[in-house]
């Protein structure tokens, strides 16, 4: 199976881009086909500081690398390294109904944020529907947010293949229900672009911080709580087995316990859990030049299958004459 799917390199990586995508990857490269990339053209929609972009694309791919992706087993590289995704973007953006995208969440999302609109992000659903085809990807893991996202690539697949003839393998998204929207500190989903993200690889005592700047309610320490109303339980139950959730969970049921003792214990298991990674990432952030040319040979080996789909593309669109 062809497993494939990608995340911005808009801010420092967060533990929600962690479970929902990132460790699955991790864990789908021992098994399939692993294609893993780092998606600047999307970045691009909000992130135009061109030092910004650089820094965020080495260190997402430090993370990656830390984390234990293995470039030899898979296919590891940068969009925009591929340039044929750009051409498939507009092929498709001719078969992609505008009422499609009008009705994309996220699109209506930034909107609301007060973001102004450029076309790029109206259009990114069908650079990531590009994305997908290009490499004729079966599964795609992601959290929640991105299931309209993969519905509409379906859509445009679907589309695409009545009109021309089968080209196009339809994907499946992959949404592990366990951690398909990990609240940020905030309560919000965490996300790069909110403020409220706790960071795989913030230093300790930005990390201690962080998780003490966690939101809780006004319930006094002798007062039974409800775990699964308390954004903390739901970041710990992540990081431990179910047993030790439960056990958590019975403590917040029985009372007595306080915030301050959760995130004291919560800041210890999140440290614990990155440790080991953490002396692979600062040995990568010593060889910047080692990483680049990871990169490149990741992107030379996945543009020969993109090649291979466009002259597919070229012939059954007319393109070729
Ligand atoms: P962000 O919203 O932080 O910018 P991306 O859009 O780059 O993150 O997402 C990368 C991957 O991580 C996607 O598969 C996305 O669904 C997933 N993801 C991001 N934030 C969360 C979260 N809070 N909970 C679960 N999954 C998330
Ligand atoms: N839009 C995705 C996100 O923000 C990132 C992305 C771009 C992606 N292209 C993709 C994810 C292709 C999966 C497959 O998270």
């Amino acid at each position: 199976m062809r497993v494939l799917s990608g995340i911005q390199p808009s801010g420092s990586l967060h533990i929600g881009n962690f479970f929902a995508m990132m460790k699955r990857m991790i864990e789908f490269q021992k098994t399939d086909e692993l294609f893993c990339f780092i998606v600047n053209y999307h970045a691009m929609t909000t992130v135009q500081d061109p030092e910004a972009l650089r820094c965020g694309t080495m260190a997402a791919a430090m993370d990656f690398l830390a984390l234990g992706l293995d470039p030899q087993r898979s296919y590891f590289w940068v969009q925009s390294d591929v340039p044929e995704v750009t051409e498939l973007t507009w092929i498709l953006s001719c078969v992609t109904p505008m009422g499609l995208l009008e009705r994309c969440v996220s699109y209506k999302d930034k909107i609301s944020r007060g973001i102004t609109p450029n076309h790029g992000i109206f259009a990114y659903p069908v650079l990531m529907a590009a994305d997908i085809l290009a490499y004729q990807a079966n599964v795609v893991p992601v959290g929640q947010d991105q299931k309209q996202h993969l519905e509409v690539a379906r859509d445009i697949a679907i589309k695409f293949n009545s009109l021309y003839g089968d080209t196009f393998v339809v994907p499946e998204a992959d949404i592990d229900e366990g951690v398909a929207v990990i609240p940020g500190t905030d309560g919000q989903k965490m996300s790069k672009s909110y403020g409220n993200s706790i960071e795989i690889f913030a230093p300790e005592e930005a990390l201690r911080q962080r998780i003490y700047s966690v939101k809780t309610d006004s319930a006094a320490v002798q007062d039974k709580k409800d775990p699964e109303k308390s954004i903390l339980y739901q970041i710990y139950k992540v990081f431990v087995s179910p047993q030790e959730a439960e056990m958590m969970a019975e403590r917040f049921r029985a009372g007595g316990l306080s915030y301050a003792q959760v995130k004291k214990e919560l800041f210890e298991v999140v440290w614990e859990y990155f440790r080991p990674f953490r002396n692979r990432r600062e040995e990568l952030e010593r060889d910047t030049e080692g990483v680049r040319q990871i990169l490149l040979m990741g992107a030379e080996k996945t543009r020969a299958i993109a090649a291979e789909t466009m002259a597919l593309v070229r012939e059954r669109t007319g393109l070729r004459y």
